[in-house]
């Protein structure tokens, strides 16, 4: 709670810098290992070292005098090792600045003023980084340009809007229950990540690497922004595009893209502060059943636990846990129990004595454990800076594997504490594998840290099987480990608009898998907002209903038939678009590119998007415009370049203009690209839980006008082990054309390592307002007539949808239909 005592005049930050402090001249440089550079300045050392053809990292080292070691090059564990490799590069000297060449990058450093510009190999002046200086209160600071023009997004998980130009971010893992407002400068999530953007110009992205306490503010100055540490020092990385994607891709490089997720996780989830026994649970499974409501996942919240101890089952609430796990593996719905980072103290207790005598827990300079109170009372913390304490911990969880859970969900793990800070004490000091180092400089790395302990743990124990790990907290990185949840939100209208902004900024910093708590988690939820959240919901990378102890039910079915109708089709449309939203996290495994994407980021050179997020796309293919108010009925929805299908009606539209959607109850504003190629679930397959191999699939074109060319692509694997790494997959490329009189659809096998799954691929052309005449078939083996190859096609005049089946034999095919009329 804040009161006026934070406005006190001595809390305020003074908005104008007072620089006690710069690097001061450049003076001589030395390259004390084959492609790092150290330049030497009055009062500090700033140390250059490439990392990529066009990556480079930028560390000031604050001991002007030290001479240059191995552990200078240190950095955090957020960074992966691979991704620096073997570059050209040279530093030429002028009478005023220094230059490091890159293959893709140059980097001019002012002598005087330790200015630094970036540039790119034809010139084009990238940014400009025009002081580093520290603060009145001793924080390092770096100030660089910011145009009128300028955009920037990324920063992790934080409120507001899109573009976070105008606004002021700490980056500092904190349990946040106060209602998530725009001035909250701090969430679960930290990842110290901006991407800046400008209409025509290479974008780039900057990482500071620093898991302290740091800043970012591009509020204070108008032409400027500013990022700070609070510990340790500046260290970043620059990240130039050209584009948008450029950046997400190389970024990603840096710090790791997602596993492929098992296609149980992308499902729909089930939670409540807390289901509370074994018939709850059961009598929830089964009502999913009887209503014919895919969900793959219910949660077990903290009341599982025997008086909160993790790695315990309540013995009255849930006698037989695996008996339990089994049935409702027959349901086909996984258990999650959760996981938080507090052992308690207690010793009688397993997990407690094994740490303390192992010397697993965070303990401070003096030698005394650190102990905070968490659910369970006074609690322990896992020091998972400590190599052996992850595996400890990863060890742990084969009290679930053996009952049959492949998914854990990591909370408080910021990590929350019930005590003025909130979190653990700041000068508990981490081993970090013979680093040691203080809380107050590691603190953001805790949460993700756990996971990553988890992760590993769980997938030693689970035999190939790709596990699913949840997290609220979590740092740069955090992707590789875990999906996130965007914490204790609230059921407002508000918070529903809010998760937009939020997981899509999420997304441009590396975290593609993440959603908000559908319904709203603390306060009470409204059949109207519930039904408007599910709408938006089911097209979130994750997809879970999550709510508060006490407050209303706010299951699909909690408000009656209408509203549990319009939850059950917005959770199957979920299913039937599963084959696709695999396919995009697929592209995320591999590209970085976020699942969920704001339209900037594919169509950056029209300005009406650069702010915009009361919509956004799944892909490239699907655009929702959820609606964030109650009693609205319709709204303004923007279509980018190209053409656009109403998904509901079939209506097209070209881009470039605003429409007014009409959106009663029932109806959330979804349109497809003209031309796109979605590969979707057959209809009675969209409401079982869990896409499988087996699935029956069909590759839906939904036609482009004449005169228009598309691409598509599916990717297919086992949906659940990890045989994908090893190359086990099928990835198909199609280039479609929509001609006057005839479509040409080519499809390419790039990959196709699985076995044969489907004897016959099959294909629906839905709007295709002509009859066709004729459907032909090229293989290697020369043109056929479609039937005469063993495929076959039908006509629907009514719904304008052609069916086709074409045999899947062959790695390249052409499959041409032609009309008498126009083909759409
Ligand atoms: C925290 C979590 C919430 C959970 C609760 C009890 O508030 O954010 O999701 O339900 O703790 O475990």
């Amino acid at each position: 709670m804040q009161t006026s005592e934070t406005i006190h005049p001595d809390m305020m930050e003074a908005t104008v810098p007072n620089r006690r402090w710069t690097p001061g001249r450049l003076g001589a440089a030395v390259e004390p290992q084959k492609g790092i550079y150290v330049i030497q300045a009055e009062f500090a050392q700033i140390l250059l070292q490439p990392v990529s053809d066009a990556i480079v990292r930028i560390k000031l080292l604050l001991d002007p005098g030290k001479a240059f070691d191995r552990e200078d090059l240190n950095s955090t564990i957020a960074v992966q090792q691979e991704a620096f490799v073997p570059v050209y590069s040279e530093l030429k000297e002028t009478n005023d600045v220094y230059r490091l060449f890159l293959p893709e990058l140059t980097v001019e450093l002012n002598k005087t003023t330790a200015q630094i510009d970036f540039y790119t190999q034809q010139g084009e002046l990238i940014a400009s980084q025009e002081e580093i200086y520290s603060s009145n209160r001793g924080e390092y600071v770096c100030r660089n340009r910011m145009e009128a023009e300028s955009h920037i997004y990324g920063l992790g998980e934080k409120t507001g809007f899109l573009d976070k130009k105008g606004e002021k971010y700490d980056m500092w893992n904190s349990d946040v229950f106060d209602p998530h407002v725009p001035e909250i400068e701090a969430l679960y999530v930290s990842i110290p990540f901006l991407v800046h953007f400008q209409p025509g110009k290479t974008s780039y992205g900057l990482f500071l690497d620093n898991p302290g306490r740091t800043s970012f503010d591009m509020r204070t100055q108008p032409d400027a922004y500013t990022f700070q540490v609070n510990a340790g020092t500046i260290d970043y990385y620059f990240i130039p595009g050209p584009g948008l994607p450029d950046v997400l891709r190389k970024y990603s490089g840096l710090t790791g893209t997602m596993d492929i997720p098992p296609a149980w996780a992308i499902g729909y989830h089930q939670s409540r502060y807390s289901y509370m026994n074994e018939e709850e649970v059961m009598s929830i499974a089964r009502t999913f059943k009887e209503k014919r409501i895919p969900c793959d996942v219910i949660y077990l919240d903290i009341h599982y636990m025997d008086e909160y101890r993790v790695f315990t089952f309540d013995p009255v609430r849930f006698p037989n846990p695996r008996r339990m796990i089994e049935q409702l593996q027959e349901m086909g719905i996984r258990i999650v129990p959760i996981v938080d980072p507090g052992v308690k103290k207690d010793p009688e207790y397993g997990p407690y004595q094994d740490g303390v005598q192992h010397d697993y827990f965070c303990k401070k300079l003096e030698g005394d454990l650190f102990i905070g109170d968490v659910w369970p009372g006074a609690s322990a913390f896992p020091d998972y800076t400590e190599e052996k304490v992850r595996d400890w911990w990863g060890e742990q969880h084969r009290y679930y594997t053996e009952s049959g859970i492949q998914g854990i969900w990591n909370d408080m793990n910021e990590p929350a504490v019930f005590n003025t800070t909130k979190t653990m004490d700041l000068d508990v000091v981490h081993g970090n594998d013979g680093t040691p180092k203080s809380h107050r400089e590691l603190h953001n790395l805790y949460g993700m840290l756990m996971s990553m302990a988890t992760q590993q743990g769980l997938r030693k124990q689970l035999g190939g099987e790709r596990p699913f790990v949840l997290t609220r907290a979590g740092y740069a990185g955090i992707q590789k480990y875990a999906a996130t949840w965007t914490g204790d939100n609230r059921s407002f209208w508000e918070h529903l608009a809010m998760s937009i902004p939020m997981v899509l900024n999420l997304g441009l910093s590396g975290q593609p898998f993440a959603g908000p708590d559908i319904g709203g988690f603390a306060h009470h939820t409204s059949p109207e907002l519930l039904a408007r959240w599910t709408q938006a919901g089911a097209f979130f990378p994750y997809c879970r209903n999550h709510s508060v102890l006490e407050s209303i039910r706010q299951e699909p079915w909690a408000f009656g038939e209408q509203i549990e109708d319009i939850c059950r089709t917005y959770i199957r449309l979920r299913y039937r678009f599963m084959p696709y939203l695999y396919t995009q996290f697929h592209q995320a495994h591999t590209t970085g590119m976020p699942v969920m994407r704001p339209l900037v980021l594919e169509y950056p050179d029209d300005r009406k998007v650069y702010e915009m997020c009361d919509q956004f796309l799944v892909g490239s293919d699907l655009l929702f415009a959820p609606i964030l108010r109650p009693h609205t009925e319709s709204r303004s929805v923007y279509l980018p370049a190209g053409e656009w299908i109403d998904y509901w009606t079939g209506e097209r539209y070209s881009g470039g203009q605003h429409i007014l959607a009409y959106a009663p109850i029932e109806r959330m504003p979804m349109y497809l690209k003209a031309g796109a190629l979605i590969a979707e679930l057959a209809d009675d397959e969209a409401w079982k839980p869990e896409m499988s191999a087996q699935s029956a699939i069909e590759l839906v074109v939904y036609a482009g006008s004449a005169g228009t060319t598309s691409t598509g692509q599916w990717y297919e694997d086992d949906a659940r082990t990890y045989a994908y790494e090893e190359g086990s997959y099928n990835l198909l490329d199609t280039k479609m054309s929509f001609n006057q009189g005839d479509i040409v659809l080519a499809g390419t096998y790039r990959v196709r390592k699985l076995p044969l799954l489907r004897e016959q691929l099959q294909l629906r052309i839905k709007w295709l307002a002509y009859a066709p005449e004729r459907v032909t078939l090229t293989t290697s083996d020369g043109t056929e007539e479609l039937e005469a190859l063993g495929g076959s096609w039908s006509y629907d005049a009514d719904a304008q949808e052609l069916k086709l089946q074409l045999p899947n034999t062959h790695d390249a095919f052409e499959v041409v239909v032609t009309s008498a009329g126009t083909v759409s």
